[in-house]
């Protein structure tokens, strides 16, 4: 049997990188995407230079067309694809009576609705094929309002946990098992850009296992929730957060 594809959202740096690579090493065919396509193509030619299980496409997760394209660009190269992994994000920390109602908008925009119109792209797909994977990458932030960061991104990773529920719901009698993984702080570039060095060493010290995520680690986790034995976690929200919120 050929090796199962992948569409990666955001997966030219960050978490969406060590997603690409995790796939790749498991023995996907991965289609990086990501807003800038040449930082997802130059990943693309680095894993794969044949393009044989490695293709870099320009995918803008708020555009419906775009991601019916970028679906089928992967079609069009492998013949089909099993799953789909929404990553892609923006991060913004700003006080919450401070955030302009347009600031508001533009995050929900990308990591809610580009989760949405991922989820329903893909969902209609998998529904009519009859097998599907989707994992949606949340965060601790939409489970407990956020420790570093922002009322509009914990309220659209709380939003992605509720779309989970959704889809999984209506998806997984047609074979399709739709879960989320809700990281706490990740050792990423984005935490390092967002949090100052005394900020994070503070922050590290309340995590009970005093250490930041391993996005390597996340990113195998996906692998697992994507894999052909994995129906049974649909609708799952797996926590990985060193103990900060337990449930
Ligand atoms: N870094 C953390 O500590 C952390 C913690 C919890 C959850 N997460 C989640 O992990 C995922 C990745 O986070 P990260 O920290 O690696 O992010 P990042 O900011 O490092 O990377 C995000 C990627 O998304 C791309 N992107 C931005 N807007 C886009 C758009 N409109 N369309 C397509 N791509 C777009 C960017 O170009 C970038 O490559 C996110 O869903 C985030 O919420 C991260």
């Amino acid at each position: 049997m050929a090796a199962d594809s992948v569409l990666i959202t955001g997966g030219a740096r960050g978490l969406g990188e060590a997603l690409v690579r995790a796939f790749h090493a498991a023995g996907w065919r991965v289609a990086v995407s990501d807003i800038d396509g040449e930082a997802a193509q130059a990943l693309a030619q680095g894993l794969d230079p044949s393009g044989e299980t490695a293709l870099g496409l320009a995918l803008d997760v708020r555009q419906a067309a775009q991601f019916e394209a970028a679906r089928d660009a992967v079609l069009a190269r492998w013949g089909s694809v099993e799953a789909l992994v929404n990553n892609a994000v923006v991060t913004r920390a700003r006080p919450v009576l401070e955030i302009d109602p347009d600031e508001f908008s533009a995050v929900v925009e990308v990591n809610l609705r580009g989760t949405f119109i991922g989820c329903q792209v893909f969902g209609r797909l998998f529904k009519a094929s009859g097998y599907g994977r989707i994992v949606n990458i949340a965060s601790l932030a939409g489970q407990n309002g956020g420790t570093a960061t922002g009322a509009h991104y914990a309220a659209s990773k709380g939003g992605i946990i509720t779309l989970t529920k959704v889809f999984a719901r209506d998806l997984g009698p047609a074979g399709v098992a739709v879960t989320a993984i809700a990281p706490g702080p990740l050792d990423s570039p984005a935490v390092h850009e967002l949090v100052p060095p005394a900020q994070l060493a503070a922050l590290v010290e309340t995590i009970p296992v005093r250490q930041l995520g391993d996005t390597a680690f996340i990113a195998r986790t996906a692998v697992h929730l994507a894999g052909r034995d994995a129906a049974f976690a649909n609708g799952a929200v797996w926590d990985a957060n060193g103990g900060l919120f337990m449930r």
